[in-house]
C-alpha cells in the first residue's frame, strides 16, 4: 500500500495525515476549505518540527515529509488511493454521504476507513455496496504521539481487510487492537463515563475540579485529568458520544451529566474555544 487519502484536516485528519507522511506513504488530504488545508499543513508542520526537536526525525526530514502531503478541496482526486480513512465532522448522514461517494470514485479493491469515535461501522459501511472494505481505524489525540489504533470490524468487514489494516497500523509504529462495532467500541465506552462521572462530582460539590484531576492523575497515575482531558477532546464531543452510548446502549447509566449539556450550551468547548472546565486564554 502505498497511496492514502484522508477526508479532514482537523486535530484528528491533520494527525493521521502527518502520521502515515512520516512513515513514508503518499498521502492526499481532502477538506472543504483551501483555509482548513492551509490551517491543517500549519499544524503538521509545527508537531514535525516538535518531533525533529525530540530527534523523532531529522530536521531534514520535516519538509520530505511535508512534501509527501498533497491537498485537495474534492473527493475525486482519491480515485488512485488504496485506502481512504475519513476523519470528517462527526454526523452519520455526512459520512455516509462521503462513503457512498467514495464507492462510486474508488476501484473496487480500495479500502474505505472511518476514524469516527461514536457512530456505527456497519452502519457506515451499508451507504455503499462494498461492505467487506469497510472498517473503522479509530486513532487517538495526538495522533503523532498516541500508540493505540482501535481497529473496528463492521457486521461484514472480510479477513483480508481487517488483516491489511492491522498490518498498515502496525508499519505506522502503532499497535492495533481488535473490537467488534458496538456503541463507543471499547475507547469511548470506557472513557466516556469516566469523564461523564467526574463532572457529576463538580456538579455535586464533591471536590473541586482540580482536586478530581489531581486524584486520578496521581492515585490513577493517568496523564491527564478526566476533566482537562475533556476540555482537550472538546466538551461537545463528550455529550456527543455520550447521547450515542444512553440512545443506542438505553440505559440511564449513560445519561449526559447536565452541567455538561449546560456547558456545551454556553459554547464552553474546552480548548478549542478557550474556555472548558479549565481556561486556556
Ligand atoms: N504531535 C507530535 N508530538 C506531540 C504532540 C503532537 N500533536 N503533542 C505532544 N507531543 C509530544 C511532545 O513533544 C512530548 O514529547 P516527549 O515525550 O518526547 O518530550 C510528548 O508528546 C509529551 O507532550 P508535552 O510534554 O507537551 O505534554 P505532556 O507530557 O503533558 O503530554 C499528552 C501531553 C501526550 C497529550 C499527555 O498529556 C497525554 O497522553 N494525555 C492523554 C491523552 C489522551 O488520553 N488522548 C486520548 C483522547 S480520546 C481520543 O482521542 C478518542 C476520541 O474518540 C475522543
Amino acid at each position: 500500500m502505498e497511496r492514502i487519502g484522508v477526508i479532514g484536516g482537523g486535530t484528528m485528519g491533520n494527525g493521521i495525515a502527518h502520521v502515515f507522511a512520516q512513515f513514508g506513504y503518499s498521502v492526499t488530504l481532502v477538506d472543504v476549505k483551501q483555509e482548513f488545508i492551509d490551517r491543517a499543513l500549519a499544524t503538521i508542520k509545527i508537531n514535525l518540527e516538535r518531533q525533529a526537536k525530540k530527534n523523532i526525525i531529522t530536521a531534514n526530514e520535516v519538509a520530505t515529509i511535508l512534501g509527501r502531503i498533497a491537498t485537495a478541496t474534492e473527493l475525486k482526486v482519491l480515485g488512485n488511493c488504496e485506502l481512504v480513512i475519513e476523519a470528517a465532522t462527526e454526523e452519520a448522514t455526512l459520512k455516509k454521504k462521503i462513503f457512498a461517494e467514495l464507492e462510486a470514485l474508488c476501484p473496487p479493491e480500495t479500502i474505505l476507513a472511518s476514524n469516527t469515535s461514536s457512530i456505527s461501522i456497519t452502519a457506515i459501511a451499508a451507504a455503499t455496496r462494498r461492505s467487506p472494505k469497510v472498517i473503522g481505524m479509530h486513532f487517538f489525540n495526538p495522533v503523532p504521539v498516541m500508540t493505540l489504533v482501535e481497529v473496528i470490524r463492521g457486521l461484514d468487514t472480510d479477513e483480508a481487510t481487517f488483516n491489511t489494516v492491522m498490518e498498515l497500523s502496525r508499519a505506522l509504529g502503532k499497535k492495533p487492537v481488535e473490537v467488534n462495532d458496538y456503541p463507543g467500541f471499547v475507547s469511548n465506552r470506557v472513557l466516556m463515563p469516566m469523564i461523564n462521572e467526574a463532572i457529576f462530582c463538580v456538579m455535586e460539590g464533591v471536590a473541586s475540579k482540580e482536586a478530581i484531576d489531581t486524584v486520578m492523575k496521581l492515585g490513577m497515575n493517568h496523564p491527564m485529568g478526566p476533566l482537562a482531558l475533556a476540555d482537550f477532546i472538546g466538551l461537545d464531543v463528550c455529550l456527543n458520544i455520550m447521547e450515542v452510548l444512553h440512545r443506542q446502549l438505553g440505559d440511564d447509566k449513560y445519561r449526559p451529566c447536565p452541567l455538561l449539556r449546560k456547558m456545551v450550551a454556553a459554547g464552553h468547548l474546552g480548548k478549542k474555544t478557550g474556555q472548558g472546565f479549565y481556561s486556556y486564554v
